[in-house]
């Protein structure tokens, strides 16, 4: 990770001398009904490289599908060796996404086929914004570059070594910001991923708190990790009693943002759930795709990466992120069903399922970030099977206790591109986590499981305006997608990014 060199460049298509030059094309057509054929267009202006693919662009093979993709070897008359057409879909819906994915999906055509360079030309089309879309094109490409294959003997470093983006346009300032956040928030992401790709015996608690150390002191954040003794210090019961049944110590990692001059507005509290391994503990899981299980700390390894993206590109309020990791493990010290734990707030929770432990690292988790200070609270998480089964592997999950937060989280997804779905929260789903023993039992019974989970954090976030991410569904992808590999996604640190610099 991080070989691939990114370069900006306006210099002429045609005379580009390159591996593989690519470019973008739209399906032009507005005909409906039987008449409607596909009209592929050159998103370009250079008449040489129009000229190339025009016999191509005639045949109708090519249809400009979104990540539809054609090679050409020795088009003629340009410098490049071969010329690639990426398609965008329909022109009409064309936006800054599907820039992301084609230069992802050049990049991932490129990959395999041992090609180590190759120029991708910006799409020139009205509606697409010259900073936005070279910013999604960097994004696009180091993401793509991406491969989880890090652990096998025979893996063949496949990296694209060179990436340059080439825009026309006259905003040129505008393009190169732009191109340099997208290389960042790319990297940031990636950052993510490869921590969520770690094995749970490479990547314990101490090991992920490390990481983050490592990462913060490297772009200048401010950070502790605390373990044991310190959960103990500040009466965190809940999260203590997740890591109590592992012999791994858990991991207290606080990251702290703090911008020169900015002293007053919004402290933002980003809270993520780092479960390095997650068995069930006590309420086992079944066999059965257990392995998977190591993502559990997707959504503090997506706090990491949003700080890591934080810290670049500066934006000017407060951010405090609170990783809590632990391995959830059964043993003769685990916590047990049954058990009442109290936790930092003072709360005492019936544990009815060990298996239902992130909430119960988040609670304490959403109480230290407030007790710090923030202000506005972000959780995100891999939390539970059942978002998955509500929403698919489509759409993640979000909450809010507050609209207004949640405005500027939902504005911030058509930059992000990432697809969330607001879920309802409601007294009424507070009820199915009342308890006889205690203030409030860890899990509700299978109806509306995501929700009466996000209900309990709630009950930690209380009136602090607080959103509440649950990834499960999308932290790991089972296939790969032509602008990006199948395993771990790096969601939610693209989204996690804009709402903190809505501020
Ligand atoms: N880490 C799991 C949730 C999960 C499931 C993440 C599948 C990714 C893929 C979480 O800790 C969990 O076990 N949740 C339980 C909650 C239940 C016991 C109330 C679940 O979803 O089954
Ligand atoms: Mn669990
Ligand atoms: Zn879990």
């Amino acid at each position: 990770m991080g070989a691939m060199k990114t370069e900006l460049s306006f210099a002429n298509l045609a005379g580009t001398e390159t591996e593989l030059l690519a470019v973008t094309a739209a399906d032009a057509q507005t005909a409906k009904g039987l008449d409607a054929k596909p009209a592929p267009v050159l998103l370009t202006s250079d008449e040489g490289v129009k000229a190339a693919a025009a016999p191509m662009l005639e045949s109708g093979e090519f249809k400009a599908g979104a990540n539809e993709t054609v090679l050409l070897h020795a088009p003629a008359g340009l410098k490049a060796k071969r010329l690639l057409i990426v398609g965008l879909g329909k022109q009409a819906k064309v936006t800054v996404q599907s820039v992301r994915g084609a230069a992802g999906t050049a990049v991932r055509f490129t990959k395999p086929r041992g090609i180590r360079e190759l120029v991708f030309a910006l799409p020139e089309l009205d509606s697409l914004a010259g900073g936005a879309s070279a910013r999604a094109a960097g994004e696009g490409a180091v993401i793509g570059d991406f491969d989880a294959d890090t652990y096998r003997s025979d893996r063949k470093d496949l990296s694209v070594q060179s990436f340059v983006l080439a825009a026309a346009g006259p905003d040129k300032g505008a393009v190169q910001a732009g191109f340099a956040e997208g290389v960042i928030v790319g990297e940031s992401q990636n950052f993510t991923r490869s921590l969520v790709n770690e094995p749970g015996n490479k990547l314990t608690p101490t090991i992920l708190a490390s990481r983050a150390a490592e990462m913060a002191a490297q772009v200048g954040l401010d950070w502790e990790v605390h373990s044991t003794e310190k959960l103990h210090e500040l009466k965190m019961g809940a999260f203590w009693s997740v890591s109590q049944g592992s012999e791994e110590p858990p991991a207290l990692i606080v990251l702290k943002y703090a911008p020169e001059g900015v002293t007053d507005g919004p402290v933002l509290g980003l809270v993520g759930k780092g479960i390095t391994f997650d068995t069930g503990g006590i309420s086992i899981k079944p066999a059965d795709k257990m392995e998977l299980m190591k993502y559990d700390m997707a959504g503090g390894a997506a706090m990491l990466g949003a700080m890591r993206a934080i810290a670049l590109l500066k934006p000017k309020v407060r951010v405090i992120c609170i990783v809590c990791a632990a391995e959830n493990m059964p043993d003769g010290k685990a916590y047990k069903p049954g058990d009442v734990v109290t936790a930092m707030s003072g709360k005492t929770i019936d544990v009815i399922n060990t298996d239902a432990e992130g909430r119960l690292v988040l609670a304490d988790g959403l109480t230290y970030a407030k007790s710090l200070g923030a202000t506005h609270l972000i959780d995100a998480a891999t939390l539970t099977g059942a978002i998955g089964v509500a929403l698919g592997t489509w759409n993640a999950g979000a909450f809010s206790n507050d609209d207004d937060t949640f405005a500027k989280f939902q504005a911030g997804l058509a930059v992000s591109g990432e697809k969330f779905w607001r879920m309802p929260l409601g007294e009424e789903y507070a009820d199915q986590i009342k308890s006889d023993i205690g203030d409030i039992k860890n899990t509700g019974g299978r109806a509306g499981g995501a929700i009466t989970a996000a209900e309990f954090l709630h009950t930690f976030a209380e009136d602090t305006p607080w959103i509440h991410l649950d990834i499960a569904s999308l932290a790991w992808i089972e296939d790969s997608r032509p602008y990006i590999a199948k395993g771990p996604s790096g969601v939610a640190v693209r989204s996690i990014l804009e709402w903190v610099r809505s501020y």
